[in-house]
């Protein structure tokens, strides 16, 4: 029931402009996420694991963007946290998988899908995502 309550009023706030409403409602449910980062119109962030999220300060997550927190693979189930690193930007429609973290500062490109983990100050696209270039800090 509660699971049920929880995933109904995120997937309303998800449609929302308002960053500042969507990074409430997942931080009343556990998530961490900075005040001056931003969530676009559209974000998914899977529901049933909220806590398991960080978000840290100037991160960005680009429109369509969808992190998941858990997975299954045949009969194995798997929990992950994710970290968005500070500075970090989300290009729109990319997806993110459990247990990824994003270093700071790092790129993602436009519609990738992130399987594994990106260092700091990184440029990755594609899919699955790739580093292409490092960024001068
Ligand atoms: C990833 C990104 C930051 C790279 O920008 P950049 O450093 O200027 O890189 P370039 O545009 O010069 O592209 C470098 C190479 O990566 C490729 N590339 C760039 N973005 C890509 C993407 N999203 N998917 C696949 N390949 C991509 C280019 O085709 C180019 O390949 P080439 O060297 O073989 O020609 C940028 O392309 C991007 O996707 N930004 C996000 C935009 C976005 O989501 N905006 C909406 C936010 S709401």
């Amino acid at each position: 029931m509660h699971a049920s309550i929880r995933w109904t009023l995120l997937n309303t706030l998800y449609c929302q402009p308002f960053s500042g409403l969507k990074r409430l409602g997942l931080c009343f449910y556990g998530a961490k996420i900075h005040s001056r980062a931003y969530l676009s119109p559209q974000v998914f962030i899977d529901p049933l694991f909220p806590s398991l999220l960080t978000i840290e300060e100037g991160a960005l997550l680009g429109l369509g963007v969808r992190i998941a927190l858990h997975e299954h693979a045949g009969n194995r189930f798997r929990a992950g946290r994710v970290r968005i690193g500070r500075g970090a930007t989300i290009g729109a429609d990319t997806r993110i998988a459990c247990g990824v973290e994003i270093g700071e500062y790092a790129r993602i490109g436009l519609g990738s899908v992130v399987l594994r983990d990106i260092p700091p100050h990184s440029i990755a696209v594609g899919n699955p995502a790739r580093i292409i270039a490092k960024i001068d800090k």
